[in-house]
């Protein structure tokens, strides 16, 4: 979800409107806007997508200077406006946008019932108004002043101290017109400094258009944001010390820029992703001469020291970036790598064993499962000898997320941020970090002869160039091969080794964004179950890279054809036997067969995203998924 506040001179509900928009990849299945004018709270709602909040808000001008918003991803409820944030309470003096899960939402409206109050919502958010406003009316009526905080900073402060689970929340009341109240537990929340108005968001994009100066909240903190200023405390009601710092918006570019949709552009972005991944962290110069280390990641020598282990977590898109690295990390550097789904990890610790390194892929930094995973390496290494303490390094492209300030250590894969749901640029950048990491291992414990290593590294070099030449040659192509998939209902990617995660991801963004139903499996796999999917109807993508399983994949791929299959072939042209194997061939450049899922994701990609625009589909905003999951 996404939440938005602001407090000023300006009129609140363009301000948050827009912020909503910048936020809407969080979640798009309801929004509204809360305010409050003349004592009195005003309140906007709409089911779908924000721009049903928009039409609504054109014939409803809502009045007043401070005010809430709210992009909703359903967790509790479904998607209907009356589920829809900001919640009020029963008496329509506070409202509340929230993000994450309220986990003891049930008690605590058990115990409000009974003194009560009733409920109009199926969400979990709407015990908070209630409980604030109750705080409220108690402190109220026993006369009680505290001269430290105002009364709503006050019952906000005890009200989070009851509240059990995840969540950011922004709290507005009637009868406190000149001030909001944050509170953040495990789910992000930023304040943005401008000049005499404040404003708070799930994400920076809903802030950078009016200030650059932020503060990112730490879990278990809050603050009140007046006209005059932002007062931040501790959940115990201990004042804090923060120092704005400076955002710089290169890398937060939030426009489609001619692109028709997001997805599109952040494609097209992958050649200078790359690039700007190696200007960062390699020397151009290197040979197998020189005699020092062409990787520079900047990371601690500790990170290193007598490494035995590697655990990675992550989900979804950077959970295959993850197998990717395993595999660069076991076969380029001899690390011992395991890949773990973020969502499963703490429920099924591995062995604890010595010189552990945990890394924690993520494109948005604040993916709850990933950073629950993390904090349970942290939390239950912390006080054993030096050498199991926790080694912790994260890999994203936001370095103001969570978590940055959760891990010892981040590779920042330089991607900038990303909007379109279905993930690209960040994909190819979490490779390009495990291409770094791998290459730095495994020059460190010389695992890698310097002769490779030189061919290696000028491969990676001639990648930007070649990926450019791919976007320019082949979209055309791919866009009307696409046009012939519009009405399939099942597809199989297929892929061996190195490329066996990126069939995984081809499926993936299939499925993501054109809802149709794909499976990706490693190539030898198919024999042993899928193979009775296969007819006519069910295409299979096959990715056949000139290396150690080619001449497997290619006999995988005459298996399918001989069950009638359409066959697609991801692989280089240079092989005209090999290539008369498929019906349709997506070319790519021929290179070591190690570096190749750089370049094979991309024709999956485009296929993906020309199936899911011709089919007419909502290709930045998929239905039900979220670019942020910040719940477990
Ligand atoms: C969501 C998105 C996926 C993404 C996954 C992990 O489910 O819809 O596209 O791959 O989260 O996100 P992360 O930010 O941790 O990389």
């Amino acid at each position: 979800c996404g939440i938005v506040g602001y407090i000023g001179t300006q009129t609140a509900s363009g301000i948050l409107l827009e912020g909503l928009r910048k936020l809407e990849y969080r979640g798009y299945d309801s929004a509204g806007i809360a305010t409050v004018w003349e004592g009195k709270l005003h309140r906007v709602r709409a089911k779908g997508k924000l721009f049903n909040l928009q039409s609504k808000l054109e014939g409803e001008e809502l009045p007043g200077f401070v005010g809430i918003g709210h992009t909703r991803w359903a967790t509790h409820g479904k998607p209907e406006e009356h589920n829809a944030h900001p919640h009020f309470d029963m008496t329509g003096q506070v409202a509340v946008v929230q993000n994450g899960i309220i986990e003891n939402y049930r008690e605590l409206r058990e115990e409000l019932r009974q003194r009560g109050y009733e409920f109009v919502t199926e969400t979990d958010t709407e015990v908070i108004p209630n409980l604030v406003a109750e705080c409220l009316q108690t402190m109220r009526q026993n006369g009680e002043v505290d001269s430290l905080y105002s009364p709503l900073t006050e019952a906000v402060r005890r009200v989070v101290q009851q509240l059990e689970g995840a969540f950011a929340i922004v709290v507005l009341a009637a009868d406190y017109a000149d001030e909001i109240v944050v509170a953040r537990q495990q789910a992000p929340l930023v304040l943005g400094f401008g000049q005499g108005e404040f404003f708070c968001a799930s994400d920076v994009p809903a802030i950078l258009p009016y200030t650059h100066a932020v503060v990112p909240l730490e879990n278990g903190e809050m603050a009140t944001l007046s006209p005059l200023g932002v007062e931040v405390y501790t959940f115990a009601g201990d004042r804090l010390k923060k120092h704005p710092h400076r955002l710089t918006s290169t890398s937060l570019t939030t426009e489609k820029q001619g692109f028709k949709h997001f997805m599109l552009k952040e494609i097209y972005e992958q050649p200078s992703v790359v690039r700007t991944c190696l200007e960062s962290y390699v020397n151009s110069e290197w040979t197998a001469a020189s005699s020092t280390n062409p990787i520079n990641l900047g990371l601690p020598d500790d990170l290193y020291t007598d490494l035995e282990q590697i655990h990675i977590v992550a989900c979804g898109t950077s959970w295959h970036a993850s197998l990717v690295g395993k595999h660069l990390l076991e076969q380029l550097a001899q690390v011992p790598s395991q890949v773990h789904y973020a969502s499963e990890f703490r429920y099924a610790l591995p062995p604890l064993t010595p010189n552990t390194l945990l890394i924690g892929v993520t494109q948005s930094g604040e993916t709850a499962d990933t950073l629950s995973a993390i904090h349970s390496e942290k939390d239950r290494r912390a006080s054993l000898s030096a050498a199991y303490q926790p080694r912790l390094l994260g890999i994203t492209n936001r370095l103001q997320s969570t978590l940055t300030r959760l891990v010892d250590s981040v590779i920042d894969t330089h991607a900038g941020i990303e909007i379109g749901v279905a993930a690209t640029k960040t994909f190819i950048a979490q490779l390009m970090a495990f291409y770094c990491l791998s290459l730095d291992l495994a020059y460190r414990r010389q695992t890698v002869s310097p002769t490779r290593l030189e061919e290696l590294l000028k491969q990676l070099w001639q990648l930007p160039t070649q990926l450019e030449a791919l976007l320019e040659t082949q979209e055309k192509r791919i866009e009307e091969l696409a046009h012939e998939f519009v009405e399939t209902q099942d597809f199989i990617f297929l892929g061996r080794g190195i490329n066996f995660p990126i069939a995984l991801e081809g499926a993936l963004k299939l499925k993501e964004i054109s809802y149709i139903h794909a499976e990706g499996y490693p190539a030898g796999e198919m024999k042993h179950g899928p193979i009775a999917l296969l007819d006519e109807k069910v295409p299979v993508v096959a990715i056949a890279m000139p290396g150690s399983v080619y001449e497997k994949v290619l006999s995988n791929a005459q298996e399918a054809k001989a069950r009638d299959a359409r066959l697609i072939g991801v692989m280089p042209p240079s092989d005209p036997h090999a290539a008369e194997v498929f019906n349709d061939l997506l070319p790519v450049p021929e290179v070591d067969e190690l570096l190749s899922p750089l370049l094979t994701v991309i024709p999956l990609q485009f296929l993906a995203y020309h199936i899911a625009a011709r089919r007419g589909l909502d290709v930045d905003q998929p239905r039900n998924l979220a670019k942020s999951v910040t719940v477990e």
